[in-house]
């Protein structure tokens, strides 16, 4: 697979989040990475619902949410009405793992199941061939800017090689202090689709910068 820049617009302007959509977007960036915080899973709040809405209709690009919330069964519904087209939701929650990736499918949406820095990639082994990507969080979720947790690195690489010798080719998303340098040891380390919002959204060049991470 052709490795993906998803553009993290917890780092973007907010009263010109539509601007910086079209900039990542025109940047080369094919996902747009949605962050929600419910202020009790992570000790940050971000933005929801009505939010992504407005989004969904200025990105013509992959939306990528992300929950770092409690209960994320409970919103499936409402994410994937508004626009969501991949839901990633944490394996650390309360919502039965089964169950949520069951009901992200019944909308016809794709799955993926994200894991902490200190949760091990073999929790995740139940759901191979049954989620569509897997999160390797390359940082604690709650906050962007973060520095990378270099630690991550062979987390990545043992689910790859786990996913591998059961012929699967998954994508393994990493999200957190993601940028030039960071970006190219996640990627040998067999990750995909990198996430970036600091990075991305502080660059002078949004361009250059997304080809520094998949280029
Ligand atoms: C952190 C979020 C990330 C965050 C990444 O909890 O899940 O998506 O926006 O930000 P950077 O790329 O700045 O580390
Ligand atoms: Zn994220």
């Amino acid at each position: 697979m052709e490795n993906i820049a998803s553009a993290s617009i917890l780092s973007a302007d907010f009263c010109n989040l539509g601007r910086d959509i079209k900039k990542a977007e025109e940047a080369g960036c094919h996902y747009i990475h949605f962050d929600v915080m419910d202020g009790v899973f992570v000790p940050n709040i971000s933005y929801g619902i009505p939010v992504l809405k407005s989004v969904s209709k200025v990105a013509s690009e992959t939306l990528d949410v992300h929950l770092m919330i409690t209960d994320p069964i409970k919103f499936v519904k409402a994410f994937a009405e508004n626009g969501a087209d991949i839901i990633t939701f944490h394996i650390e929650s309360e919502s039965d793992t089964d169950e949520t990736v069951n009901a992200i499918h019944s909308f016809g949406k794709k799955a993926g199941i994200a894991v902490k820095p200190n949760t091990p990639v073999s929790e995740l082994e139940p759901y191979f061939g049954m989620a569509d990507m897997f999160l390797v969080m390359t940082v604690e979720p709650g906050f962007g800017g973060q520095g990378f947790i270099y630690e991550t690195l062979d987390k990545i690489a043992e689910l790859k090689a786990m996913l591998k010798s059961r012929g699967l080719d998954t994508p393994i998303q990493v999200d957190g202090g993601i940028n030039a340098e960071t970006a190219a040891l996640v990627k040998k380390a067999g990750a995909e689709i990198l996430v970036a919002g600091s990075y991305l959204f502080g660059a002078e060049d949004m361009f250059a910068a997304v080809k520094t991470l998949i280029g």
